[in-house]
C-alpha cells in the first residue's frame, strides 16, 4: 500500500488511479477544464479568497457562490464584492441566482463585459423562503419558465459558456432533473450539473449517483455529477459508475482545500501526497485568513475565518477544547495562539475525511406557493420581492442548492 492509501477510507483503498486517456478534459463550450473538477458554488464559502486558496492546490473550475441578480443589478455593495474577482483568476466563474429571464440576461451580459469565462445558474436552492415564492428548486417544475430563463442566460452570455445546476427535483414524487436536462440542451446550455438529492432531502442521506447516470444517458451535453465527493477516489468512482463528464466538489473541500491537489494527482494517474499534518494545516489557515482580510477587511475577514477554524480543525485531538476560543478569534495572532496549544505534529485524522462540514440538514417537506402545482404551464416569473435582494439577507437565508 502506498503512503497515501493508508490515509483513505477502506472503500477507496483499491480504487485504481486514472489510466492515461481514461478521462477527457471537461469541455464547456470553448472552455477546457482539465482535470474535469469543479468547485461547487457555496454561499458564504466560495468567495474569491477561498477560490484562490483552492487554486493554489490544483487546476479546475472554481465557481463563485450564488449571486442574486437583483442585488447585483441594484448595485448592492456586498453583492458586487462577492461577485468580484482579482486579476489573474482564470478561468473566472460566477453563479447567478434569479427568477426573471430579463434579470438573467442583463446580469449575464454585465458579467461577460467584466471578463467572466463561465456562468452557472442556480436552480437547486431548497430554502423554504425561496421555494415558497416559486424560486430556486421550484423553478424546474415550470418547464416553460425554466426554458425562458435558460434561453435568456445563454443569449446574455454570448460566447461565454452558460451552464445550469439542478437537484433531482422537489421530492421523490416530483422529479424534474430529466426534463431540466432536455431543456438545458434544447436552449443551448453548455452543460448541466446535478446535485443528486431532492430539495426535500436538503443535505441528508446519500446522494443518488444512479440519477447522474440516468441524466448522462438522456442528454448529449456534458453532465457534471455532484454529491458526496469526500475523497479524491470518490471522484473517479463517480465518473466510472455514472459516465459523467466532470465532478462538482462541495463540502468535502471545506477545511481541506488540498483535496484539489489530490484530485489533480489521481486524474493524472499519480498517487497524491499524504494529507497535511496539523502544522501544515495551520500554515494553510494563516494564508487563508490573510486572504480573507485582504478581501473583506480585518473585521469581516476574521469573522468569516471563524467558521473555517472549525472546519480546518475538525477531528484533530482536543480541537473541541480550542474551538471555544477559535469561534471568537479577532486576529490572526489570536488564532495562531489558540492553535499552538494543540499537538502540531498530529497527522490528519482519518475520521475527518468523510465528516460533513457546512451543512447536514434533515429531510424536510418543501414549501411551494399556494396552488403552484395547478399552474405549471404558467411562465410568468415569480414575485420574489418579499425576499431581500442584498447579499446580507440573501447569504444568510438563501444559501443552498
Ligand atoms: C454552505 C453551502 C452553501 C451552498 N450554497 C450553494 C449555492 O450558492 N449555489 C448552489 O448551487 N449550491 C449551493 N450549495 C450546494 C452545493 O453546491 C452542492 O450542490 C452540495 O453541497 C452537494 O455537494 P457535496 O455533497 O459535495 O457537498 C451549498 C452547499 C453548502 C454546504
Amino acid at each position: 500500500m502506498t503512503a497515501f492509501r493508508a490515509h483513505v477510507s477502506p472503500e477507496n483503498r483499491a480504487v485504481p488511479l486514472a489510466a492515461a486517456g481514461e478521462f477527457a478534459p471537461l469541455q464547456l463550450g470553448g472552455l477546457k477544464v482539465d482535470p474535469p473538477v469543479v468547485l461547487a458554488p457555496m454561499a458564504g464559502v466560495t468567495n474569491y479568497p477561498f477560490r484562490s486558496v483552492c487554486r493554489e492546490f490544483g487546476a479546475g473550475l472554481y465557481v463563485s457562490e450564488m449571486i442574486s441578480a437583483r442585488g447585483y443589478l441594484n448595485g448592492h455593495r456586498l453583492t458586487r464584492l462577492l461577485a468580484s474577482s482579482q486579476p489573474g483568476e482564470r478561468p473566472r466563474s460566477v453563479q447567478i441566482y434569479a427568477t426573471d429571464p430579463k434579470d438573467v440576461s442583463e446580469m449575464a451580459r454585465s458579467l461577460v463585459d467584466s471578463g467572466v469565462d463561465h456562468l452557472d445558474m442556480n436552480f437547486g436552492c431548497p430554502v423554504p423562503k425561496v421555494t415558497r415564492h416559486g424560486g430556486g428548486s421550484a423553478i424546474p417544475l415550470k418547464k416553460k419558465l425554466l426554458a425562458k430563463i435558460v434561453a435568456a442566460g445563454v443569449a446574455g452570455a454570448g460566447a461565454v459558456p452558460f451552464t445550469i445546476k439542478v437537484r433531482k427535483g422537489i421530492d421523490d414524487e416530483l422529479l424534474t432533473f430529466l426534463d431540466a436536462g432536455r431543456i438545458a440542451q434544447e436552449e443551448g446550455a453548455a452543460a448541466i450539473g446535478l446535485h443528486a438529492r431532492t430539495a426535500a432531502q436538503l443535505y441528508s442521506g446519500e446522494a443518488d449517483w444512479s440519477a447522474i447516470a440516468a441524466l448522462k444517458s438522456s442528454v448529449s451535453i456534458p453532465v457534471l455529477g455532484n454529491g458526496d465527493i469526500w475523497e479524491s477516489f470518490d471522484a473517479l468512482r463517480m465518473m466510472r459508475t455514472t459516465g459523467c463528464d466532470g465532478v462538482i466538489v462541495g463540502r468535502g473541500c471545506l477545511g481541506r482545500p488540498w483535496l484539489f491537489a489530490e484530485l489533480a494527482a489521481v486524474f493524472a494517474g499519480r498517487e497524491p501526497d499524504v494529507p497535511p499534518n496539523l502544522r501544515r494545516v495551520v500554515a494553510i489557515m494563516e494564508d487563508h485568513a490573510r486572504r480573507l482580510i485582504d478581501f473583506f477587511g480585518p473585521e469581516v475577514g476574521m469573522r468569516q475565518m471563524r467558521k473555517w477554524c472549525s472546519w480546518y480543525t475538525k477531528g484533530f485531538r482536543n480541537s473541541s477544547v480550542v474551538r471555544e476560543s477559535l469561534v471568537r478569534v479577532a486576529s490572526i495572532e489570536d488564532m495562531l495562539a489558540a492553535l499552538r496549544t494543540l499537538d502540531l505534529d498530529e497527522p490528519f485524522p482519518m475520521a475527518a475525511l468523510r465528516a460533513p462540514r457546512g451543512k447536514t440538514g434533515r429531510q424536510n417537506s418543501v414549501a411551494l406557493p399556494h396552488g403552484y402545482l395547478a399552474t405549471l404551464d404558467d411562465d410568468t416569473p415569480p414575485d420574489e420581492s418579499a425576499i431581500g435582494d442584498d447579499a446580507e439577507s440573501f447569504e444568510g437565508s438563501l444559501s443552498g442548492g
